[in-house]
């Protein structure tokens, strides 16, 4: 079966700062293993890209080793960058973090969310982190300023019923969920153990699990929120929360579509043509992905390509695999092999790219 490419719009590529978790070399191996030829990645990097130099500092790394097309998040930081039109331009959108998670990025002050709103061009994405009641303030700054804005990895009932609300209302307001937010919940903790459990949002109740396929009409897109942190970092004293998605999420879909969870339409408008048209970005030409819909399957961190080498769904028997990806007319992965060399990939938000 063929599929257009995958478009991730919320992928952690850790670098610079932290390749031993991940770099752009292995994080972009490992979105074309799980039939991903784009990934939006954040700023919470070290530094975080919250500026010019940062950002070219990510660009540069992507440049060199990226194996699939990319674009690259500014952060929301204290100060409002200068050249922010620029910025706005190059970049995928502006990242806010407005709540606790990982990395130094989070935004407290709600006068500082207002400037960014009111600054941030207001043709190009403004994606949140908001959790809860922070998400509900985001929504009322969207209704505010008249702009869309993305809400990332919804988990809770109270969030996708509010953003049902607003939608239902006409706010430009989008959103995604990770499919640990749909296939996991506060049940899978005593399994995973404490650290390997830890993510933000937290894994909710299997109720808030229950509202989001309930609620599956109001989700836009399916984004994996890939998190690499190492089995000995999440095995710590002190774990990092996050999970690895790339190589999962396609499978784990495809097996809620052989069970009738969902439809393939569903999927593919969810992880295709919803991301291309929220963040703007060009078609890839000649770019498909091959799927044996009927290949069965165990998922083991292991033989993942991501360096993290764990997985939260660790031993779950899955139906369909990725078999072969075309990206611009070069095959790029086949049978478990990539063949796209470090530095293939294309910067989305470089005109001259496709
Ligand atoms: C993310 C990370 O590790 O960068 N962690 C997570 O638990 N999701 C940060 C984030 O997406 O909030
Ligand atoms: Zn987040
Ligand atoms: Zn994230």
């Amino acid at each position: 079966m063929k599929l257009p490419g995958l478009i991730d719009p919320h992928v952690h590529m850790r670098e610079p700062g932290a390749a031993h978790k991940e770099d752009w070399d292995s994080g972009t191996a490992a979105a074309l293993a799980g039939g991903f030829t784009a990934v939006l990645a954040m700023p919470n990097t070290s530094p975080p890209v919250t500026g010019a130099e940062t950002l070219d500092l990510a660009l540069q790394a992507a440049g060199k080793k990226a194996r699939c097309d990319y674009a690259q998040y500014l952060g929301a930081g204290p100060q409002i960058p200068d050249g922010l039109d620029d910025l706005a331009r190059r970049s995928a959108g502006l990242k806010m973090y407005l709540d606790q998670t990982y990395g130094p990025l989070r935004l407290d002050e709600m006068t500082l969310w207002m400037a960014h709103f009111e600054r941030w061009p207001h043709d190009r994405p403004i994606v949140a982190h908001a959790e809860s009641r922070t998400l509900a303030a985001v929504i009322l700054l969207a209704g505010l300023y008249d702009r869309p804005v993305h809400l990332a990895h919804v988990s809770l009932k109270e969030e996708i019923l509010l953003i049902r609300k607003a939608k239902e209302r006409g706010l430009k307001v989008t959103c995604e969920v990770a499919p640990h937010h749909l296939l996991l919940s506060t049940e899978d903790l005593p399994h995973l153990g404490q650290g390997r459990g830890e993510v933000r949002p937290r894994l909710a109740s299997p109720e808030d699990r229950k509202a989001l396929w309930e609620n599956l009409a109001y989700i836009d897109c399916f984004a994996t929120d890939h998190a690499p942190h190492t089995a000995a970092e999440k095995d710590s004293e002190n774990p990092p929360p996050g999970f690895p998605g790339l190589e999962t999420a396609l499978p784990l879909l495809l097996s809620a579509v052989h069970e009738g969870r969902l439809s393939l339409e569903d999927v593919v408008l969810r992880m295709h043509t919803n991301p291309r048209q929220i963040f703007g970005l060009p078609e890839q030409p000649d770019t498909w992905i091959e799927v044996d819909e009927e290949a069965e399957w165990e998922i083991r961190g292991q033989e993942m390509l991501s360096r993290s080498a764990w997985t939260p769904f660790e031993g779950w028997k899955v139906r369909g695999r990725v078999q072969r990806v075309v990206l611009r007319g070069q095959e790029v992965y086949r049978d478990g092999q990539v063949l796209a060399p470090p530095g293939y990939g294309r910067n989305l938000r470089d005109d001259l790219a496709i």
